[in-house]
């Protein structure tokens, strides 16, 4: 837990000096793992990408945790006018791309940069869950929209700052991983 509040600290600090900044040093450097954050950790029995909110500094940055179930995979999305980076904390992930050749991620490796024309989708195609941890600059809570009104968009969660949003929403065994 000490490395994770060391991580919201450095992101808040770097972030509010320069709200362009390139995080991913400080991501890759961050030692980081699933244990700093298994409190947060919740899932749901008919969900395989379990979205969980750690922190929200409003304007700034969001902190999320997914739990990827054996086989899970997200719709295709951009991320609107936020810049996502994301870090492995367990298992094995896959990002596909529509233009460029699909990346594997394994534990400990950082995705460097999502910026506003990365169009894609992730899959988990591991035998187990896997677990990664997501930093959005600023929050995704709109998509801006050329000569019109933003679109708001309204992110679901399975847990919020650690508590469950109603008892559908389990906290992950940590032992799943011992397997
Ligand atoms: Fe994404």
């Amino acid at each position: 837990m000490a490395r994770l509040q060391k991580l919201i600290w450095a992101l808040n600090e770097k972030l509010r000096e320069d709200p362009d900044a390139d995080i991913g040093d400080l991501l890759t450097t961050s030692r980081i793992d699933f244990d700093d954050c298994v409190s947060y950790a919740y899932v749901r029995e008919s969900i395989g990408c379990n979205r969980n909110l750690i922190y929200d500094e409003p304007d700034l940055f969001r902190l999320t945790l997914n739990v990827w179930r054996p086989a899970a995979q997200n719709g295709m999305h951009d991320h609107g006018q936020s810049k996502c980076y994301f870090k492995v904390l367990c298992g094995k992930l896959v990002e596909i791309h529509y233009h460029v050749a699909d990346i594997k991620y394994r534990e400990g490796q950082v995705r460097p940069l999502i910026d506003k024309s990365t169009c894609h989708h992730m899959l988990n195609n591991d035998d187990g869950f896997s677990v990664s941890l997501h930093v959005y600059i600023p929050p995704f809570d709109r998509h801006d929209v050329p000569g019109g009104a933003a679109i708001p968009v309204t992110p679901s969660f399975v847990s919020r700052y650690g508590f469950p949003v109603d008892r559908n929403s389990r906290l992950l065994r940590a032992n799943v991983f011992m397997a």
